[in-house]
């Protein structure tokens, strides 16, 4: 090969040797190898030559040729193979860290209490039991002391549904979790200790009211319940709940048609600063009473053997009076800078250590 040549071949090898990238690669191969590269160049300049020097260096720069082709080849493996094992190594996830801050979403007030309230009662024994959002007037009303006639239908503002072929049943957007009592009662024997958190529905809309909302249901069947039970229970829950160990709480008379004795449950509050516990203001968060006598035997229980208290409430009042939420619609508007604001961390769970 002649000087020329060796000069060129060690260049280019050099350069290659030296490219730290796929783009410094791919510059080298075209300035060499490309249309008007520098060996296409040498190549292009053979048919202006005798013949007979023509043929010598002809076969010299094919050789040359073959060589830097096979090189450029080599090296563009190599730092493939180099880009690929240095991403993988920079795109590494660890899958067991939680996830960046800045992307991370936030649990919904709702959610959140329902999980607290599901923490707190957990830890008295009870478990969740669920029912259908579309529940018949039988479970929404009838089994539970609510005959035709009765006024409180009429107060529920009831969204009824269209009556279903082949289906002999009235169908309604439960106005109340009070029906997954009956579902619970019949599915299960007693004992029985079960919270019921969930979506109900009345036709109504304004600061206080939305057609949807939710409650949670309480409800215990054993042999020997009394009303001290009832008391005993829910102090400790809203006492918990709202984490004031010494919240007053009170008991008065009221009515609902499926518990007898039932009662409102008031929490202290000032109606002034709207401090929960300080104040000399009473609140109501609750109905609750005893599981009356006909409701137990409508699920086939006898009320000779078997008593109970149940309870239910609110979720988005309580979730309003414990952060101080003014707009109840506020709760559905998908507003992220209230979710922000009210929302809660989801890698935080619920737990009772933490003082829910
Ligand atoms: N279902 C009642 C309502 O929607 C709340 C309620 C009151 C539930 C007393 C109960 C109870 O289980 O015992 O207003």
């Amino acid at each position: 090969m002649s000087d020329d040549l060796e000069v060129f071949r060690q260049e280019v090898l050099t350069e290659l040797a030296g490219a730290a990238d796929m783009r410094a690669w791919d510059a080298i191969r075209v300035g060499t190898l490309g249309k008007s590269g520098r060996l296409t160049t040498l190549l292009k300049a053979l048919g202006k030559m005798a013949p007979d020097e023509r043929k010598a260096r002809g076969a010299a720069l094919n050789r040359l040729r073959d060589e830097l082709n096979r090189a450029v080849e080599e090296r563009g493996k190599a730092l493939e193979a180099a880009a690929l094992e240095a991403r993988l190594i920079a795109e590494r996830v660890d899958v067991t860290l939680p996830p960046p801050v800045e992307v991370a979403g936030a649990i919904h007030p709702i959610a959140r209490a329902v999980e607290e309230m599901t923490a707190i009662f957990g830890a008295m024994g009870f478990s969740v039991a669920e029912g259908p959002d579309i529940e018949t007037d039988w479970h929404n009303f009838s089994a539970l002391n609510t005959p035709d006639h009765h006024p409180a239908r009429t107060d529920h503002d009831t969204f009824y549904l269209p009556p279903a072929p082949g289906l002999d049943v009235t169908r309604v957007l439960r106005t109340q979790t009070s029906g997954v009592q009956i579902r619970t009662m019949l599915g299960q024997k007693p004992p029985i200790r079960v919270i019921c958190p969930g979506r109900t529905y009345r036709a109504d809309h304004d600061a206080t009211h939305s057609p949807m909302f939710h409650q949670c249901e309480g409800l215990v069947v054993g042999q020997g319940i009394t009303l001290g039970h009832l008391k005993g229970c829910l102090i400790e829950f809203l006492r918990v709940f709202f984490d004031k160990p010494d919240l007053p709480v009170r008991f008065r008379s009221s009515y609902f048609p499926f518990t007898e004795p039932s009662m409102e449950v008031d929490i202290g509050w000032s109606r002034r600063t709207g401090e929960i516990g300080g104040g000399d203001d009473w609140l109501e968060v609750l109905g609750s009473g005893m599981v009356h006598p006909r409701v137990l035997a409508n699920c086939g229980l006898d009320p000779r053997e078997w008593q109970g208290f149940a309870f239910g409430m609110g979720v988005e009042r309580l979730t309003m009076l414990k952060n101080g939420i003014p707009d109840l619609r506020s709760f559905y508007e998908s507003d992220i800078r209230w979710l922000r604001h009210y929302g809660s961390d989801p890698l935080a769970p619920a737990l009772l250590h933490e003082g829910v």
